[in-house]
């Protein structure tokens, strides 16, 4: 698309108008006039099943978002990301985390040079690496294995990996022990080594830029921590440290040797980075095999994303319709509800992805945008989420799209709790759409005093996305749904999904105000009144005894 905004595009203007003649339909209505709806309104690709049909559209609908996917130039912005085109405008750089799951025969071009190769050199070190500690032969310092993995990291350095930990601790070795440290807050690093034994205990450093406040602080204390259970040699840091990321330089004045340093690339955004060798404590858990396989997972979306027509692209079918919730409904955030216990992170890993990547207020040209972007993502596994917040949902005054999340098989039967888990899972789709009518709560023998209680509107919009079990594979496949599903939309709100400028302004001021909170002397602090008290407030507490 040019520099024309999205809201004069032919297709958004007969959506705005589409929408005025739908809204009031009720998903009642819509499957009472076709039975076959809810088989209709599917798409299945790489073993992912999506039902759409719980959305408040038409097939007239469908057919105008898919337009407006062409007429925003969806099909070039995909080969443009694929062919290593620098698509992230504002950092002038490619987006190339498809390269890290493409196999060794692809070939995919930056400024001329194939990335592919480089991808498999860094997969195999991590394979040998982790074949060598899995197996005991990589020892401390004192000669005793490695049982103990805490990988220290903050946003997709941390996130990613401890979402990917949580999700295949099926798959783990339960020898070893994963701890994620990520919180500039010592109490996370305090919590995370107090039971460990550092003879026993290996960081993985992991960090894009390796400058990040907070990893690198937390770094430091690992370092200390460790020299002082290891006699203090600074020879041990070799055998107790090793770092990833892309600043090889940074890493070695760290004092980690460049040897053990497993790199990265600048077309990898931190968000988009759990596959690269930020997945090295994944890889340390699953072990390299199973690692290669969620790998491939991810790529079978990729190839669908690029290769299957739009109506049946699942991640262009669920951009879309995150676009008509967000911009026609006005639908302020989304939640995400897996109905399965060891994706419990996975929301909170989806919230960077799709906020930090979608949550910009300029067009990739830098002019103001005229509409809304990203929402806000949130959740928590089902059925937990069921006895706490889902009664906004079911009757709140706001409409918030659901995607629920369910596997046919579970990892841990026992008797018949995962077809009790599924029950529940179907029966909030078919609670948010279809509700109660006060006929039905009457007839219920409802005094009508209590009826408007208990009513429920429904017409409350759902996808349902199925899996027939947690895997590796699946959960590649899960990611990349989102991530290209992501894209979609910020194709469509002609934006630049892979910078992050809106994360530095804080940064830069905790930096400066971290001395004026540490400096002995009483300085003239130069923010507003209410910065300015609030740290002479803090500064008159920390220096009393406790
Ligand atoms: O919070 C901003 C951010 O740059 C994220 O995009 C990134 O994932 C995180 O910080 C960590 O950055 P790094 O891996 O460079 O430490």
């Amino acid at each position: 698309m040019a520099t024309a905004t999205i809201t004069e595009l032919p297709a958004w203007k007969a959506l705005s108008d589409h929408y005025q003649k739908i809204d009031r339909l009720h998903l009642r209505e819509l499957f009472a006039q076709d039975p076959r709806r809810g088989e209709r309104l599917t798409v299945e690709a790489a073993g992912l099943y999506l039902d759409y049909s719980k959305n408040r559209i038409t097939d007239e609908t469908i057919a105008l978002l898919l337009q407006l996917a062409e007429q925003a130039g969806l099909h070039a912005r995909i080969d443009a990301m694929f062919g290593g085109e620098k698509i992230n405008v504002s950092e002038n750089r490619a987006v190339l985390h498809v390269a890290l799951r493409a196999p060794k025969e692809q070939s995919i071009l930056v400024d001329g040079e194939d990335v592919v190769p480089g991808v498999h050199r860094v997969l195999d070190r991590m394979t040998t690496f982790s074949n060598r500690v899995r197996s005991g032969a990589w020892r401390g310092h004192t000669g005793k294995p490695i049982r103990n993995i805490v990988n220290i990291g903050i946003g997709g350095s941390d996130l990613g990996p401890v979402m990917a930990y949580e999700a295949l601790k099926h798959y783990s070795d339960r020898a070893m022990t994963f701890r994620f440290v990520s919180n500039v807050d010592g109490t996370d690093f305090a919590e995370a080594i107090r039971d460990l034994d550092p003879a026993g205990t290996l960081f993985i450093v992991s960090s894009k830029t390796f400058t990040t406040l907070e990893t690198m602080t937390n770094a430091r204390s690992a370092r200390t921590w460790s020299l002082s259970g290891l006699g203090g040699d600074e020879a041990s840091v070799a055998k107790h440290f090793v770092a990833v990321s892309t600043n090889a330089k940074e890493v070695t004045s760290f004092g980690i040797d460049a040897a053990n340093m497993f790199g990265f690339w600048d077309w990898v955004g931190g968000r988009y980075s759990m596959d690269s060798a930020i997945g090295l404590s994944t890889m340390l858990a699953i072990g390299p095999d199973n690692f290669r396989i969620m790998l491939a997972g991810f790529h079978e979306i990729d190839e669908h994303f690029r290769t299957a027509p739009f109506e049946r692209n699942m991640p262009v079918l669920m951009g879309l319709l995150a676009i008509w919730h967000n911009n026609f409904f006005g639908a302020q955030t989304v939640a995400v509800l897996p109905y399965e216990q060891y994706l419990k992170r996975f929301p909170a890993y989806l919230q960077q992805l799709t906020m930090e990547s979608n949550g910009k207020h300029v067009t990739l040209e830098g002019d103001a945008l005229g509409y809304d972007t990203g929402p806000v993502y949130w959740g928590e596994p089902g059925t937990n989420g069921q006895h706490s917040f889902y009664q906004l949902i079911h009757q709140g005054t706001r409409l918030i799209p659901c995607d629920f999340i369910a596997f046919h098989k579970t990892l841990n039967r026992l008797g018949e709790q995962h077809d009790m888990l599924l029950a529940n899972v179907f029966a909030q789709g078919e609670a948010l759409a279809f509700g109660k009518t006060a006929d039905e709560v009457r007839a219920e023998g409802s005094p009508d005093w209590l009826v408007p209680h208990r009513v429920f509107e429904g017409n409350r919009p759902s996808n349902t996305i199925l899996l027939e079990q947690l895997t590796p594979a699946t959960l590649g496949k899960l990611v990349a749904l989102y991530e290209h599903s992501v894209f979609t939309q910020g194709v469509i709100w002609h934006i630049d999904s892979f910078d992050q400028w809106g994360v530095e302004l804080g940064k830069v001021l905790a930096q400066r105000i971290i001395p004026e909170l540490t400096n002995e002397a009483e300085s003239k602090f130069c923010h507003d009144s209410s910065t300015n008290a609030l740290i002479r407030r803090h500064r008159t507490f920390r220096e009393q005894p406790r």
